[in-house]
């Protein structure tokens, strides 16, 4: 064998896909290696080097050759279940109108994004009201993925009990059910590049099981900060079974679900600010240095005097149509007037009267921001840009909130896209 080549060849493929060759055996990879050389009539690794050094493409042949691509449908089952249960305890009392988004990634052959899709729908969501993400770095893999028709060995002993309502008989195989194939959106990257794999966005759920194993240690970390940014402040992630002490206890708690394999983040306990200066709160919407300079300032409160007009409309609005748009700008004044409690109130008022509102969460997330409360600050930002995708401002606050965090990859990631929705919206 071509030591040094063979050698070359592990330094490539684990700079590009992360694999750690002690994991992914190097007679896996050889066996990889000697098959594409056939494929490309290369005699030997130093004739096959050059080729796979010049082409992206070859890389990727490689890739293929060498990946795991095992899965089959409910994997492990504990998952399943307690995403059933959550979805029905947790996300339908309390999300209610949210969509909610799910990243699956690696998908491999669909099994695993096919069951989140069946259990959700098990759970009592519609196909309108959950989006689900699917991302594998194996073109092949996907392709089976969306021919969707499954064989004994996609099953493995699952009990499918309620799930056999959505597979149909079909000579090669079971075919899941057109309900079920069209919610999952299928899309090929290399989740190691981070934030051009998937749709710009934040997932509720994100699910990246058995990866992480095949990976060593810097790739491990470089993929726990990327699902970290993509995961939404109240978001749960799963892992495969044997990678679950990968995750930091610092920032992670295992769900109370044996063998879930599940993490929620810590959340930080809420910093008590009740009150602010009276500097005109849209000042503080467009930098840092404003921001902290509002926060700096919030020694009691001032009650200023608003307008009566506002405070009469805003007592009879049981009586009257409610009229949400007045109220929003009735906060939005308020809170420019530092009384943030009363801004706070009327926000949480109209979304409970009158649904998710992008503008209510915008709000909402200032006022936490102005306080010093990024964490909650974040995911109202995010509510925000949930519901309005292109909301420039909510994007520069994350961005802000990201930056504070040391995390510039990120920020640089939401500022771009600000930018284009400033562009967007002229
Ligand atoms: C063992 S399967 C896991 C599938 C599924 N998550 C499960 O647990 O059943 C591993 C998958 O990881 C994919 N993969 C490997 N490296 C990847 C990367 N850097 N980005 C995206 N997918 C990758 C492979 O193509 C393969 O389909």
């Amino acid at each position: 064998m071509d030591v040094l080549e063979f050698n070359t060849i592990l330094s490539l493929l684990n700079k590009k896909a992360g694999f750690d060759p002690d994991v992914v055996r190097r007679e896996n990879i050889k066996r990889a290696v000697e098959n594409r050389m056939t494929y490309c009539g290369a005699p030997d690794m130093k004739a096959y080097l050059p080729l796979l050094i010049n082409s992206a493409r070859e890389m990727g042949e490689l890739i293929e050759e060498v990946i795991v691509p095992e899965t089959w449908f409910l994997r492990d089952r504990e998952p399943f279940k307690f995403l059933e249960n959550y979805i029905k305890t947790d996300w339908q009392p309390n999300q209610f109108g949210k969509i909610l988004r799910v990243l699956s990634v690696p998908c491999s052959t669909g099994e695993e994004p096919y069951s989140i899709a069946m259990t959700l729908l098990l759970s009592g969501l519609s196909t309108k009201e959950f989006q689900i993400e699917a991302v594998d770095i194996s073109n092949e893999s996907l392709a089976k993925a969306k021919n969707a028709v499954y064989g004994k060995n996609s099953f493995r002993g699952a009990v499918l009990g309620p799930y056999w309502q959505y597979f149909k008989q079909e000579p090669e195989g079971l075919k899941v059910v057109d309900e079920v194939a069209e919610v999952v959106s299928f899309s090929q990257g290399n989740i190691l590049d981070g934030f051009n794999v998937v749709a710009d966005g934040i997932f509720d759920i994100i699910f990246c099981r058995n990866l992480l194993i095949y990976l060593d240690k810097d790739a491990k970390q470089k993929l726990i900060k990327i699902l970290d940014q993509r995961l939404s402040m109240n978001g749960i992630m799963f892992l495969g079974h044997a990678e679950t002490g990968i995750i930091s206890d610092s920032r992670f708690n295992r769900v109370d679900h044996e063998r879930a394999f599940a993490f929620k983040r810590k959340v930080h306990e809420k910093k008590q600010t009740k009150t602010v200066d009276h500097k005109p709160f849209s000042a503080i919407k467009t930098g840092r240095k404003k921001i902290r300079m509002a926060v700096s300032k919030i020694p009691e409160k001032v009650a200023l005097p608003i307008h009566n007009e506002l405070d009469d409309k805003h007592k009879h609005k049981h009586k009257n149509k409610p009229n949400l748009q007045s109220s929003i700008e009735k906060a939005s004044l308020l809170a420019d007037r530092g009384r943030l409690d009363e801004a706070m109130a009327i926000c949480q008022d109209c979304l409970s009267s009158g649904g998710p509102n992008a503008e209510a969460y915008f709000i909402l997330g200032l006022i936490n921001h102005a306080s010093g409360n990024d964490v909650d600050a974040e995911q109202y930002f995010n509510k925000t840009i949930y519901l309005q995708p292109d909301h420039y401002d909510a994007l520069v606050h994350i961005a802000l909130i990201m930056e504070n965090r040391h995390d510039v990859d990120s920020a640089n990631v939401l500022r771009q896209r600000a930018q284009r929705a400033k562009q967007k919206n002229g």
